[in-house]
């Protein structure tokens, strides 16, 4: 991969900033930002600089440590700020449960009574947020050999929304499951949903396949039925915001009409994210918060209105498709399959 969604980096003042690439410029540019605090950074998330629930969670990670590395040098005061910074951060979206896990991870860390200086403080916090880094990469990798057997040869794959590097910071989850599958000699092609409104899988995902040299096909994301009963669709494969102990998953706007069209044409259904989607605490799909999104993602385009003035939006940016409708959860730690209440259960055991 050449591209990293996010990224760690010395600044021009000698002091670390965080570089994300804007994902809101592609495929027109790719272009990075830099950040050096922690309001900043709580902005991107919240505007989609950076998007995907992994991508995020690494993004309040380094959020957190950008506001250990410049905050005070008191470390009562750095503690102060610190749990101001973990609020902000928390606030910027609210379904993709890696956002609250990773910031409650680098929390757990820095409670640690034995950090007694400002400047332990810093290097536990850019450490811990490293780690996070890390790990979603390794995560990815295991996931992709995890569903490498799921994926057949000679594959007509249905994609929604993006779940690739850019979506994660390391492989990609789905995207990455796909790619691994290519790049393992097996032949597959992608449809790649839309994605409307903010087209993550028109811009983002048929980007990434590009790069990545796999063939695909962008179709709208109302042409999932005719698509299914005019084509051979091997499977349907997905990320995840946040899975609840019952496998009920929450993904992008748009993926319960994608298994619903799937269910239908008895095409099996996956979701593929790491275990830090996977929300045990949340019972069933509907103790999970769904963000609504500014009705001005849906009344315009390019920043043209294509509503009548005074029309009534609802922008709903996720759904819950019901575990009853996935065939399977592919996290790092293995498959789960249904009943999903005990399969995760069992794959969470250690968490
Ligand atoms: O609104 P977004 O672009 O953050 O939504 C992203 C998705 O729904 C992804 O499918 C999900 O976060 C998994 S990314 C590996």
């Amino acid at each position: 991969m050449t591209y990293h969604a996010i990224e760690w980096c010395p600044g021009a003042d000698g002091k670390p900033v965080v570089r994300m690439i804007d994902q809101r410029l592609i495929p027109e540019q790719l272009k990075t930002l830099d950040y050096i605090d922690f309001e900043a950074v709580a902005a991107a998330i919240r505007d989609m600089v950076i998007r995907g629930a992994p991508a995020i969670g690494l993004a309040a990670g380094y959020g957190l440590a950008l506001a250990a590395v410049r905050g005070p040098d008191d470390p009562g005061c750095l503690r102060e700020t610190l749990a101001q910074a973990a609020a902000t951060l928390r606030a910027a979206r609210p379904t993709a449960v890696n956002l609250g896990w990773a910031l409650d991870r680098m929390l757990a860390r820095l409670s640690d009574p034995a950090l007694a200086t400002a400047d332990a403080l810093r290097s536990a916090a850019v450490t811990e947020a490293q780690a996070i880094d890390a790990e979603n990469l390794q995560m990815d990798l295991d996931i992709a050999r995890n569903a490498f057997p799921l994926i057949p040869d000679n594959a007509n794959i249905y994609h929604h929304c993006n779940t690739g590097p850019l979506a994660t910071g390391g492989y990609g989850t789905a995207l990455g499951v796909i790619c691994y599958a290519h790049e393992q000699g097996k032949q597959v092609h992608v449809f790649v949903d839309e994605t409307r409104p903010r087209l993550q899988g028109a811009r983002l995902t048929a980007w990434e396949l590009q790069q990545m040299g796999i063939p695909f096909t962008v179709v709208p994301d109302g042409a999932s039925g005719h698509i299914m009963r005019t084509q051979k669709i091997d499977l349907c494969i997905v990320g995840c915001d946040r899975v609840a102990a019952n496998g009920d998953v929450a993904n992008k706007i748009g993926t319960y009409n994608l298994a619903l069209a799937a269910s239908a044409h008895g095409v099996p259904f996956y979701s593929a994210g790491p275990s830090s989607t996977v929300d045990l605490a949340t019972p069933t799909g509907g103790d999970i918060p769904i963000e609504m999104r500014p009705p001005e993602e849906i009344t315009h385009i390019s920043g043209v209105r294509i509503t009548p003035e005074g029309a009534s939006v609802a922008n709903p940016a996720f759904d819950v498709t019901p575990a009853a409708r996935l065939a399977a959860i592919i996290t790092e730690r293995g498959v789960a399959y249904p009943p999903f209440t005990e399969s995760l259960a069992r794959l969470m055991g250690g968490k």
